[in-house]
């Protein structure tokens, strides 16, 4: 079996999942789950940056979550905000750039102020790309390119594979090679839904707070052992070297 160092992802996605159940297990009220998800979120960011993952995707608020208490929704901005603020001089140093996959524009203005402002001061640094999924839609990224490919006059013809992903929020990022869904749950709730045509999955039962090091490393065995045959025979792929 290969390491996962031999056959390290490009990219990685993470559906973050289970702060809440993780929390009331134990106990604690919700944010203090989401808490705990942030600390591990933070360990998570070094850990790949150390393993020279060079993109990393964090699925870390989702359109459809705008649904939760407004309570809850307050607590997990406010909480952004704080990880922006606390990680800043930390993604400087260790040459990390954020991004968010998102429309910014329906959050409040100091949390739009602080992403504007960690964009901007990370946007030279190139040993990974950390893309925060913030405010994120899989089907809205697609109209959005639809719009954006409409808008600058493309005619049918030009609509490829090539155009079309020039508009999506992971433009000049590969497409995430492994995706990563903790707590339980088996489904995909409208993550990068183009991009993850040929992903490889990773679900497991274990809650996003307790996801550690040692857990990702069993994701990445798990992946490193797969063979991609993109609709190839397992020979085929093997000579493709995949
Ligand atoms: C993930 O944990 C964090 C967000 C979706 C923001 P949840 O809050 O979904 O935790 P569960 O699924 O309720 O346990
Ligand atoms: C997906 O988790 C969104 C994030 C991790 C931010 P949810 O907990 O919101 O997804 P569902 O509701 O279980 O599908
Ligand atoms: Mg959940």
């Amino acid at each position: 079996m290969t390491g996962p160092v031999s056959a390290l992802p490009r990219h990685l996605a993470v559906i973050m999942d289970g702060n809440g159940r993780w929390a009331e297990r134990k106990g604690l009220t919700r944010s203090e789950g989401h808490d705990a998800g942030t600390r591990n979120a933070k360990a998570l960011v070094t850990r790949c940056r150390e393993l020279g993952i060079g993109h990393l995707t964090l699925y870390t608020f989702s359109t459809e979550n705008w649904g939760r208490p407004k309570d809850e929704v307050n607590f997990l901005f406010d909480l952004i905000v704080r990880f922006l603020n606390n990680e800043l001089s930390s993604l400087v140093e260790q040459d990390i750039r954020l991004r968010v996959f998102g429309a910014m524009d329906q959050f409040p203005f100091t949390m739009r102020q602080v992403l504007k402002h960690v964009i901007k001061k990370t946007e030279k640094c190139a040993s990974m790309s950390l893309n925060l999924a913030l405010n994120y839609s899989g089907r809205e990224e697609i109209l959005r390119a639809c719009r954006r490919l409409m808008e600058r006059g493309v005619g049918p013809k030009g609509v490829t594979e090539e155009s079309f992903s020039a508009e999506l929020y992971t433009v000049g990022q590969p497409d995430p090679d492994l995706v990563i869904r903790t707590s339980g749950e088996v489904r995909i709730s409208n993550y990068l839904l183009w991009q993850s045509a040929y992903a490889e999955y990773y679900f497991t039962d274990v809650p996003w707070p307790d996801f550690d090091a040692a857990e990702l490393d069993k994701a990445l065995e798990s992946y490193a052992a797969r063979q991609r045959r993109y609709g190839l025979t397992g020979a085929q792929a093997e000579e493709a070297g995949n």
